[in-house]
């Protein structure tokens, strides 16, 4: 902890002087002044930055804060390094736009940064009206893209000004860490902050289950019946928007109802975008294989990231889509080529099909439900920061050119999760994993030629889970490949439990794997795990 002091601290105290007082300073405000301070940092990952941060604040607070007080201020503290974050980026953007990447890179990073703000906001207030699970999932993704801000100005960091507003955004997660380890240690010990411990994961046996809830692990999703069609897109009708697009740019802002856009049969060649403020939208096609949006954006094109390559690109809540294809086809040489991505919290994807070959599906932040879906790919095919839950969906591992004679590498999902806090995860439940027919030819020709794992960790806290599912051969007896060195082998969580096929035979697994104890099993139920059964539409 010494280290951030000296390390981290002392070049934030010269960026943003104005801002918060500096470390030496703050710590003149003792902490033992507020034994209920000191309690509640015993939950966080960094104390000391817990403690210096929260006893500036203490001031602020009424004589006996409740633990609700407590933890706002800690996002209070984040908040006011965020905006601060925010504009050190918009700075940067103004003295090093060099070229075309970089200003790519500086534009993404200050979008991001405020959904960041949004969802932080959302879970303070989600936590005064007793919402718990709502504001961990919305701090999580406020997390999640500060740290996406951070990878992505990364690449670019060739100079000074770049350098510290990396450093700055370091120190903003360990705030927003320290805020969302909080909300854990209150949602599983209460109020009492004597009972507060930092933030455990299943790698130390800790499951988060609901006893007592005994759903069932898959969910009775269906389409929600009768409803309206608000605007059709097709090919050939007059009286038919043209592009996806269009319909998208008609629907109203922050509507609190669906709108219902209906894509006839046809291909319908562009990138669509569903914004930030477009909620409840409604895709509804004619079939996977009949209406198909297609793109081939990939990261091999100037001012293109992973982020922007997407075909459709998805950030209003709610977002619902049926009975359609999305597609990449930039190739398996173009390397990130994203088909369909979202940010849609409460989002619904039913009987949809995604293809592309690396990263396919961008399942980049919050809570998302997939079922009766075909998605294909071959590396990091499925990826991303969220809470998502795969049900009875079809996993396809698909040929990767060049060389595919002499074999190849792929994993099916790099689930990216910094924080043994953040409330995210993938979970296949009844699924199978397979690969194409076209595929399997190449693998039955040499199958020792030919690896398959059912995930790798994109980063150190990721957590993928398999359930029930139907493992074809193609998978490697090791399930799991490391992603760089050992790093993230002892905290990740990747599990599988009573799952069939050869790839499902689990005595050559990596012993950084893990078997799901059955009385824990209910942890990854659609209800437990996302909250679906407050937002998924059911049939009795
Ligand atoms: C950014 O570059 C500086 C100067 O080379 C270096 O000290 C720093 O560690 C880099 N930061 C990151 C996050 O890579
Ligand atoms: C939608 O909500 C945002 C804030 O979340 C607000 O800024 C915007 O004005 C709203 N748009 C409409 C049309 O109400
Ligand atoms: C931007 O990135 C593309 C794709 O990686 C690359 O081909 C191009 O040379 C880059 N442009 C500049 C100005 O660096
Ligand atoms: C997996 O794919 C192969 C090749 O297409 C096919 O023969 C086999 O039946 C598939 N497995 C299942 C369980 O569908
Ligand atoms: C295990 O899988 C079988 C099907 O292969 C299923 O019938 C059974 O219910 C599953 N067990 C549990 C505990 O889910």
């Amino acid at each position: 902890m010494a280290i951030i002091n000296i390390n981290i601290i002392f070049p934030i105290c010269l960026i943003s002087f104005a801002i918060v007082s500096c470390a030496d300073e703050i710590s003149h405000v003792s902490v033992s002044q507020s034994p209920v301070i000191r309690q509640a940092c015993q939950s966080t990952r960094f104390l000391q930055v817990c403690e210096s941060s929260l006893a500036q604040r203490y001031l602020h607070l009424p004589p006996n804060p409740t633990t609700v007080q407590i933890i706002k201020s800690a996002i209070s503290v984040s908040k006011e390094y965020l905006k601060k974050g925010k504009s050190l980026v918009l700075n940067v953007g103004r003295s090093v736009t060099v070229n075309v990447n970089h200003t790519a890179v500086i534009h993404l990073c200050s979008e991001i940064l405020l959904y960041s703000e949004y969802r932080m906001e959302s879970a303070s207030e989600a936590l005064t009206q007793g919402k718990i699970k709502d504001a961990r999932a919305w701090m999580s993704a406020s997390l999640a893209y500060q740290k996406g801000s951070w990878g992505a100005l990364r690449h670019i960091n060739d100079t000074e000004p770049v350098a510290q507003v990396l450093s700055f955004l370091d120190f903003l997660t360990l705030l927003s860490s320290n805020a969302l380890s909080m909300m854990v240690a209150y949602d599983n010990y209460g109020e009492n902050t004597a009972l507060w411990v930092p933030p455990k994961t299943e790698r130390d046996g800790f499951y988060e289950d609901r006893p007592g809830r005994n759903s069932e692990l898959r969910y009775k999703a269906r389409f929600p019946k009768k409803l309206k069609v608000d605007v059709t897109v097709c090919k050939h009708n007059l009286k038919c928007y043209k592009t996806v697009q269009e319909a998208v740019d008609a629907a109203p802002e922050n509507s609190t109802r669906r709108f219902v856009i209906r894509i006839r049969g046809g291909v319908y060649a562009e990138t669509v975008r569903v914004g930030f403020r477009k909620k409840n939208v409604v895709f509804w096609g004619q079939g996977m294989g009949k209406t198909i949006i297609t793109g081939s954006l990939n990261v091999h094109q100037p001012g293109i990231n992973t982020f922007t390559s997407a075909t459709v690109g998805v950030l209003g809540d709610g977002f619902m889509a049926r009975d359609l294809t999305i597609e990449n086809t930039a190739g398996s040489e173009a390397h990130q080529a994203v088909a369909f991505r979202s940010d849609s919290d409460f989002s619904v994807i039913l009987n949809c099909e995604f293809l592309g070959n690396q990263d396919t599906l961008y399942a980049n932040s919050l809570r998302q439900f997939y079922k009766n879906c075909r998605i294909q790919g071959n590396v990091d095919f499925i990826f991303g920061h969220s809470a998502s839950v795969f049900q009875d969906c079809e996993i396809l591992i698909a040929p990767r050119q060049p060389n595919l004679e002499r074999g190849d590498n792929n994993a099916i999902t790099a689930h990216g999760r910094t924080d043994p806090a953040q409330s995210l995860g993938f979970v296949f439940l009844n699924c199978l994993i397979n690969g194409t027919e076209e595929y399997m030819r190449y693998y039955n020709k040499n199958p020792q030629a030919h690896r398959n794992y059912l995930g790798r960790p994109w980063k150190e806290y990721s957590r993928t889970v398999f359930i029930n599912c139907e493992i074809e051969k193609l998978i490697s007896p090791e399930g799991w490949m490391p992603w760089s060195g050992d790093v993230g082998l002892n905290t990740v969580f990747y599990a599988e439990f009573n799952n069939t096929g050869v790839g499902s035979d689990l005595s050559k697994r990596v012993p950084w794997s893990t078997r799901i104890p059955p009385q824990y099993l209910h942890t990854y139920s659609v209800e437990n795990f996302i909250q679906g059964d407050q937002w998924i539409p059911r049939s009795r």
